[in-house]
């Protein structure tokens, strides 16, 4: 590695080889760059067969052998060989930007770039192409770039080869990329090297104890990738398929989305890290105060349940009478808002692969939408809309627009939108949005069809100041920074599974959702089901969990989803959840492992509370939590919600909680219990 210290602070440059790498072909001449802090270290080169390959080092030691760089097109000549490097010129970026509600008011971004040229010699083709690498002390990510040229006009893209040969061996975290179940998929801990096709954010802890997180960034007009292993721990990219024939088709010039790795040391430094919200473009929607964080509950967990239905009938779920009901308990426990399902025409047969049938115009006779809107407001309480599509997107592209506009006249700002059917089963119109209803395409949750529908659809949402919430959406890349009102959305499987099965979602879901799906942005899970019952057995969780899911599962939209009659037994958990922020100043992961536990602190953005709390497996232990993160020179009382003598998941014991108050200052300790699939939540306030 000496070549490499020799660049030591100089920055980026261009350098002679870098690396030996025995099982690789030697490599030509690169150009290398390095992160801020001179920690990670880029190489970029040309192999023997000129074929465009990236790698990294981190701290000295390789991490990402040689990788190869490219595309197969359906058309022409591919762009994975015969390349050479033409230039490269670097760019740095020190700033820091505020969100207009997040995890975090402020954040820094500091990086240094390289774009590097890459052209074809005659025998494979001429095209060229351009990456640009981004540069963090906590990761990379990396783009492709291809600038108008002469011959090629539009790029139709058969798969894209971005290679990451992982060199130390480690444990990952992950579900299958592809299947029928979109991403409500139980995580899987393997061996690196016995993943399959994985959807991204895909976590590892390498054998020295570096966490990775590869995902990607800016996901717009293209398609989603799969986290595919080619062999040993070496993967690549493959793209959602498309109806198309071709995964995507973009006209030149045009940028893919970015491809990131996170790299920290710590479960800490992958959380606390905003990769992603950096490599996205700045708001585009300018003043967003119309989007409200906040509170929530609603005619939801009885249908999820079965106890009533989305359908009208003697079981209604969304009837004028129980959403006044609803709203009351809404302004008596200061809940910004009631969701409503179940309130609009088209949910009668089976509503599954019959989205065609939703109108988002029309309520049944039961629900009086107006005066249903009329009462809330009197009461200071918004209703959150609800737009189910069945995956029909054809249907919804015709008639999302007369939905948005008569949420908007009627006074409600956010919209939980859904795409229920297979992966693979959305029906689109062969037009993009906006075009006619005509003949339909079968299309993947995350192709490059929906992927171009979801924003269609925040952006149309955005002209109403509607903020979307959408359940079976595509991942999220970060893309709320550019669309703050993409408030929040499913992708994983949320609280409904415990409706449908005992222990459905297992005690340790959540501690790995903290460090899987959540390093990708907020999820609407739906905790406080404080009953801890679904309809066929109950939760994996103590009540004491149900509480640190409020700290432990961020988003900005939050709601308690068990049944008002529930909640309304549960007075103590009540006031932790009546005050509990969903907006936040700062956050920190102050103790967790991946996929066992994790304990977040974070400062409310609109008092100088903090608020401290989170989530456990299976096993049971004693974290020792330090307030090192408290405001010098001030005391706060403590109140403790923590899970109670004997209390475990697998019992009665349950509902074993216990409550506690002391004064604590930054740097006292405290020592807290967390039982089998048990939590804690604590609220601190200034005295
Ligand atoms: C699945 C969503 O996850 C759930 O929250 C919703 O109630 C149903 N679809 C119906 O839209
Ligand atoms: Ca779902």
């Amino acid at each position: 590695m000496k070549p490499l210290a020799l660049l030591a602070s100089a920055g980026i440059v261009i350098a002679a080889p870098a690396m030996a790498q025995e099982t690789k072909p030697p490599q030509t001449s690169g150009v290398t760059a390095q992160s801020p802090d001179g920690s990670i270290v880029l190489t970029v080169t040309t192999d023997n067969d000129s074929r465009p390959m990236w790698s990294l080092t981190r701290k000295g030691k390789l991490l990402i052998a040689p990788s190869k760089l490219g595309f197969i097109l359906t058309d022409g000549l591919n762009m994975t060989r015969g390349f050479a490097i033409e230039s490269s010129d670097t760019a740095k970026g020190d700033d820091t930007w505020e969100q207009p509600w997040g995890e975090r008011r402020f954040v820094k971004d500091r990086y240094n770039q390289v774009t590097v040229r890459f052209k074809q010699g005659k025998t494979y083709g001429t095209r060229l192409m351009n990456v640009t690498f981004r540069l963090f002390d906590n990761g990379v990510g990396f783009r492709y770039e291809i600038p108008e040229q002469p011959g090629l006009k539009t790029m139709k893209i058969a798969d894209e080869t971005t290679e990451f040969d992982i060199v130390p061996k480690g444990t990952a975290w992950w579900i299958p990329g592809g299947e029928w179940n979109r991403y409500e998929q139980v995580y899987q801990k393997t061996p690196i090297d016995a993943v399959s096709t994985a959807h991204t954010p895909i976590t590892m802890k390498l054998e020295d104890g570096t966490h990775l997180s590869f995902h990607e960034a800016a996901l717009v007009d293209y398609a989603g990738y799969w986290f595919k292993r080619a062999s040993g721990q070496t993967f690549r990219t493959t793209l959602s398929p498309s109806s198309r024939g071709p995964r995507v088709v973009r006209d030149l010039p045009f940028a893919t989305p970015w491809r990131t790795v996170r790299i920290a040391d710590d479960a800490e430094g992958l959380v606390d890290n905003d990769l992603e919200l950096n490599l996205n473009e700045p708001n585009k929607l300018g003043d967003v105060s119309w989007v409200k964080p906040g509170r929530y509950i609603g005619i939801w967990w009885g249908m999820i349940r079965n106890d009533w239905t989305w359908a009208e009938g003697p079981k209604h779920g969304a009837t004028t009478e129980r959403t006044k009901q609803y709203i009351d308990y809404a302004a008596k426990h200061k809940f910004r808002g009631v969701l409503v399902e179940g309130w609009n025409k088209g949910w009668n047969g089976d509503w599954f692969g019959h989205g065609d049938e939703f109108s988002f115009t029309q309520a049944t006779p039961d629900f009086d939408i107006e005066a249903v809107t009329k009462y809330a407001a009197k009461k200071g309480v918004k209703l959150i809309g609800h737009h189910e599509t069945g995956g029909n997107i054809a249907n919804y592209e015709a008639n999302m627009d007369a939905g948005f506009a008569l949420y908007q006249k009627l006074g409600v700002d956010t919209v939980k939108t859904g795409y229920v059917a297979d992966h693979g089963g959305v029906i689109a119109n062969t037009d993009y949005p906006g075009g006619p209803v005509g003949p339909v395409r079968m299309e993947w949750h995350d192709g490059q069809r929906q992927v171009e529908h979801h924003l269609a659809v925040v952006e149309d949402a955005a002209k109403h100041h509607i903020a979307i919430d959408a359940h079976e959406p595509v991942k999220d890349t970060g893309l709320r920074r550019t669309y703050p009102n993409w408030v929040s959305r499913e992708g994983a499987r949320g609280m409904e599974y415990n409706a449908w099965g005992k222990f459905a979602n297992g005690p340790d879901h959540e501690p790995t959702l903290v460090y899987t799906r959540m390093l990708s942005g907020p999820m609407d899970f739906t905790p406080g089901v404080l009953s801890l019952e679904g309809a066929n057995g109950p939760l994996a969780s103590t009540l004491a969990k149900q509480l640190g899911l409020y700290l432990a599962i961020y988003s900005p939209i939050q709601m308690a989803a068990d049944f008002i009659e529930q909640l309304d037994k549960y007075p103590r958990e009540m006031n932790f959840i009546e005050s509990v922020p969903t907006d936040w100043a700062e956050s920190h992961l102050i103790a967790g492992e991946v996929g066992d536990y994790a304990i977040f602190a974070r400062k409310d953005r609109n008092s100088p509370r903090w608020f401290v709390g989170g989530v456990n497996d299976a096993t049971a232990r004693t974290v020792t939590l330090k307030f090192d993160f408290l405001d010098a020179g001030k005391s706060y009382k403590a109140s403790v919600w923590k899970d109670g003598e004997g209390a475990t998941y697998e019992t009665e014991a349950r509902h074993n909680i216990a409550y506690d108050t002391r004064t604590v200052k930054k740097g006292d300790t405290m020592d807290v219990w967390l039982a089998p699939g048990g939590g804690t939540a604590i609220r601190l306030e200034p005295r």
